[in-house]
């Protein structure tokens, strides 16, 4: 059974895409050796503007309707996720679903009509459980049913927190829509963490804000991920940002992180598979 995770935040700009793609591509690397299903990792863009997709596999952002995620969510039954399931430019086990983005505007304005609109994509997903060890869910930045279906589909979620007064304050709504989820459709439903994103400490209302959401979440919170060009560079590069930097061999052939950003985004990589090992 894979462990499913989705990024969420209804905030734009905050980093979901960005810890998406190398929290994906991360686990892919970490799983490389690992054989068949247990080994493999799926990357869902749930978000119509298909930014994830850019990164991971950059021919499948705008691919046929019908052989695209809008048709998992609007077709019943759905058409086959095994046989729309594509490999990824970057990582040999990193494998994506390709999506269209007009097609996924039309989804979220229809699917409220729809009978079962809020778990669609995860009875689509109930097909591939056994292909694969990770899913991983982008959301769009709004509230509605395609947020809704990642929050219904995922074991876990991860929160990207931008470190500013709205950033904080914005993140009650969040919190409301899932208790909602909780209740009607996922009890179990886990928060894996609030991971403060675009962190420049430098500056003292960000340590501030850094206090507060310790004092708040004390048993949630992620190490920050610091403000770094190279995940806007390995992002407008079309990749992840371990792809953009390799790690560099030291003397004894071990590997080490060839920048801050790898380094991070490289420790939640391995506290999410601490976490969600069984
Ligand atoms: N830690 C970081 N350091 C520098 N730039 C970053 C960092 N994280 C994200 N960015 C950049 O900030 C912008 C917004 O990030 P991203 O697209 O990941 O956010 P998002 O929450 O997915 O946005 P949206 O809500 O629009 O989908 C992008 O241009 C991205 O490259
Ligand atoms: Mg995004």
């Amino acid at each position: 059974m894979a462990t499913t995770i989705t990024i969420a935040n209804e905030k734009g700009g905050v980093g979901k895409t960005t810890t998406t793609v190398n929290l994906a591509a991360g686990l892919a690397i970490q799983l490389a050796e690992t054989a068949g299903p247990s080994g493999r990792v799926l990357l869902v863009d749930m978000d119509p503007q298909g930014h994830a997709l850019l990164a991971a596999a950059y021919g499948t952002h705008d691919v046929a309707p019908e052989q695209s995620l809008a048709a998992v969510l609007m077709e019943t039954p759905p058409p086959s996720i095994q046989r729309m399931v594509r490999q990824g430019d970057h990582h040999l086990n990193l494998y994506v679903l390709p999506s269209n983005r007009s097609a996924m505007v039309e989804a979220a304005r229809v699917l409220p009509t729809m009978m079962a609109n809020e778990t669609r994509l995860m009875h689509a997903l109930q097909a591939v459980q056994n292909q694969f060890a990770y899913i991983i869910i982008d959301t769009p930045p709004n509230t509605g049913d395609l947020l809704v279906n990642a929050l219904v589909a995922a074991d876990h979620l991860i929160i990207p927190v931008e470190t500013s007064y709205l950033g904080v304050s914005g993140l009650r709504e969040l919190q409301n829509t899932i208790e909602q989820v909780r209740l009607h459709f996922k009890p179990q439903l886990n928060i894996l963490g609030y991971l403060p994103t675009l962190v420049e400490e430098q500056r003292s209302e960000v340590r501030e804000i850094l206090d507060q959401l310790r004092q708040r979440y004390p048993k949630q919170m992620l190490n920050p991920i610091h403000k770094s060009s190279d995940l806007a560079y390995a992002h407008s590069s079309h990749m992840d940002v371990f792809s953009y930097r390799p790690p560099r061999q030291r003397s004894g052939g071990q590997l080490a992180s060839s920048s801050r950003a790898t380094q991070e985004y490289g420790e939640l990589v391995l506290h999410v598979l601490q976490q969600t090992s069984r």
